[in-house]
């Protein structure tokens, strides 16, 4: 098992003004998440809307810099690595965002786009990127004469091969893709997973996988992080995540989620009140508000993530 990446309590607040008269304010979008992301393998990371999720894909590929914790990629400590170095990781990580559009420049061709990355990073000749881009655009399924064409003229589902196609142009070891299949159509969506599934296993590349649709990481994920404002709350295995869910956010949120054999029998425990704000988040464990099983010692002491029933798990109620 070699690990590509290791988290280590890694935080991210931002200050916010909340107008003329009332003081900034803290968001503690990421409060101290913890894990290690393994060469060839995907971990996917779930939660609401607001949960720290793109937060956390900021600090991975190095858009942001955390605000406290430390980030190793392939062993090398971040806030410590050399100018070069830290070049050199940013083109070990890159990122796959849900619409790529933001990452597409409306006026760059295809060709263009995919060929930047190696222009700006690596000293090969124009007859060598060239073969690199055709090799790649034939790799994700993209005809040649797409070359010439603009982002504006293809699908979604095109667009984000096209997206990955460029993430890929540098053969990063770690691809961060937060919500890459959340916009396409379900039959585009399963097209798209094939080909991640297929350049994983090519590239041996180690996948976080961003999403909040349940069914698409039953599918991908070797191991998933559930997180709650900001806080990991369950780190399993898929199967364990799946089969037996300890944290009661994450039965939850299995039960919210349609049920693949339409004769389980499930009772639906339906999740009580919003998302905290994020300005003003709860004493003790951050899920208290809402958990159906709640006690005392929960509103004033947060649990700390430990290894229980063997995964990691933020709550008091689990032996
Ligand atoms: N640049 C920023 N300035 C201030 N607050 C921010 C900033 N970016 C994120 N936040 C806040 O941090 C929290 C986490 O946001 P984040 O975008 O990481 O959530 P998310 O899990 O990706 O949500 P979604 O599923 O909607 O994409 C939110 O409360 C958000 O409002
Ligand atoms: S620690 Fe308490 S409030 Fe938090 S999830 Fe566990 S039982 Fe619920
Ligand atoms: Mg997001």
């Amino acid at each position: 098992m070699s690990i590509v990446l290791e988290a280590r309590n890694l935080t991210r607040d931002y200050q916010v003004r909340r107008g003329m008269f009332s003081p900034d304010a803290t968001v503690h979008a990421l409060a101290g998440v913890s894990f290690d992301l393994e060469a060839g393998k995907t971990l996917a990371v779930v939660g609401e809307s607001g949960s720290g999720k793109s937060t956390l894909a900021r600090l991975l590929t190095m858009i942001e810099t955390p605000t406290a914790g430390t980030l190793r990629i392939n062993g090398i400590d971040l806030v410590q690595a050399t100018k070069a170095e830290r070049k050199t990781l940013r083109s070990e990580v890159q990122i796959v965002f849900q619409n790529p559009y933001g990452s597409l420049n409306p006026r760059q061709t295809i060709g263009d786009a995919l060929e930047e990355p190696l222009i700006v990073n690596t000293s090969m000749t124009s007859a060598e990127r060239g073969a690199a881009v055709a090799a790649m655009m034939a790799r994700v399924g993209l005809r040649p004469e797409f070359r010439d064409r603009y982002p504006h003229m293809f699908s979604g589902g095109q667009r984000q091969r096209i997206a990955i196609a460029r993430a890929l142009m540098l053969r990063p070891k770690i691809l961060v893709l937060d919500e890459p299949v959340s916009a396409l159509d379900v039959s585009i969506r399963a097209q798209v997973l094939n080909l991640l599934a297929e350049l994983q296993e090519e590239f041996g590349l180690a996948y976080l996988f961003i999403s909040h649709d349940l069914s698409v990481v039953r599918h991908i994920a070797d191991r998933v992080m559930v997180i709650y404002l900001g806080h990991a709350v369950e780190t399993a295995t898929r199967e364990q995540l799946f089969a037996s869910p300890q944290h009661p956010y994450t039965k939850a949120l299995l039960s919210a989620t349609p049920v693949a054999d339409p004769d389980a029998k499930k009772e639906r425990i339906v999740l009580q009140g919003e998302l905290p704000s994020p300005f003003d988040p709860p004493s003790g464990c951050p899920f208290h508000p809402r958990c159906p099983q709640a006690f005392d010692r929960c509103k004033s002491e947060t649990p700390p993530i430990t290894l229980k029933q063997g995964r990691d798990v933020a709550c008091w109620a689990v032996e």
